[in-house]
């Protein structure tokens, strides 16, 4: 199958090149910055932008199948640039007759109240259906792995502050998935036929909160932290409390912070895993083995 995936070179994308292009398909790897260095030998790059509908011709060409992976956080109009950007591939999919494509969504939680970030990612779902191939949504909360942006903010803090005064959204329950059990079940959902015009929740086999797993990525660095709850802590002083404690674009790390008021949990009548199983990873491992390349 010749299988695009739009966003190729992030976090998700260079593992999903590699997995698809191991499981034999074609693989197009597409985003801003492709390049043959980029990816395995028999990859084929697709430099462009989604911004850029010039750099775009020929994207879509003979594509069976696309994975959609973009996000434009590090914008303050991310929302009006996802936007854009998803009805701009949409309509080139259509156009080419791609027959299939797989969206990578946030886990919203509560319909009610959504975060900035987690109505854009239900938005980009709205406009990526309009197409006419058959989408698929996988929708995640915290993906665990090195590159990830959510990871590196709870390994930065464990790092950095072994007293913490955190928003009381620090126990909102949540429920991560380790970044090898993300890649199974993308790779997964393109053989099962069933998948096709579904959404469904992707999840790791236990649920936590944000304060018990800032103390499992401690405890895996043999350090102790101390997580005090403030009630008065608002979105706006707990987002510029990130700017000060981790390495992450602010830009990215303020969206974030505020979704972690919604809680973001697999629904059990749309686990993924009820549908096409994997061998899930234990939070535990995951985190172990993110530290490890982090
Ligand atoms: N990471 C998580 O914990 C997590 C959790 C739940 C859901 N998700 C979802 O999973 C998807 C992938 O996330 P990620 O963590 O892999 O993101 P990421 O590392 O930031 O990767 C984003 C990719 O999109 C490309 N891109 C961005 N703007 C582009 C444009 N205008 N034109 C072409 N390419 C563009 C980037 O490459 P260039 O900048 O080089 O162009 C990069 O390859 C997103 O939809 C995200 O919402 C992620």
């Amino acid at each position: 199958m010749r299988v695009l995936v739009v966003g190729a070179t992030g976090f998700i994308g260079q593992r999903l090149v590699r997995a698809l292009n191991d499981a034999g398909h074609h693989v197009v790897a597409f985003s801003r910055s492709a390049s043959e260095e980029s990816f395995p030998e028999g990859v084929e790059p697709f430099d462009g932008d989604l911004g850029d509908p010039d750099s775009l011709s020929g994207l879509c060409e003979g594509v069976d199948a696309a994975y959609y992976l973009i996000h434009s956080l590090t914008a303050d109009n991310f929302a009006e640039l996802d936007r854009e950007y998803a009805r701009r591939f949409s309509e080139i999919a259509s156009d080419d007759g791609v027959d299939r494509v797989v969206y990578l969504s946030g886990i919203s939680g509560d319909e009610e109240n959504l975060s900035p970030h987690l109505a854009s990612r239900r938005e980009v779902e709205s406009v990526l259906a309009e197409g006419s191939y058959d989408l698929t949504v996988l929708r995640a909360a915290v993906i665990i792995g090195a590159e990830s942006a959510s990871f590196r903010i709870l390994n930065d803090l464990t790092d950095r502050l072994p007293l913490m005064l955190v928003p009381k959204w620090v126990r909102t329950p949540c429920q991560p998935i380790g970044v090898r059990d993300a890649i199974s079940y993308l790779v997964a959902v393109l053989e099962a036929d069933e998948t096709r015009g579904e959404t469904y929740d992707i999840g790791g086999p236990s649920v936590w909160s944000y304060e018990s797993l800032l103390k499992l990525t401690a405890r895996e660095k043999g350090k102790r932290v101390f997580i005090v709850p403030v009630p008065v802590m608002t979105p706006a002083l707990s987002s510029h409390w990130l700017r000060l404690t981790t390495d992450v674009q602010y830009a990215i790390a303020r969206p974030l912070a505020e979704s972690m008021r919604n809680p973001v949990t697999v629904d059990p009548e749309l686990d993924l895993q009820t549908v096409v199983p994997i061998d899930q990873t234990p939070i535990e491992e995951a985190v172990r083995e993110a530290l490890v390349s982090a």
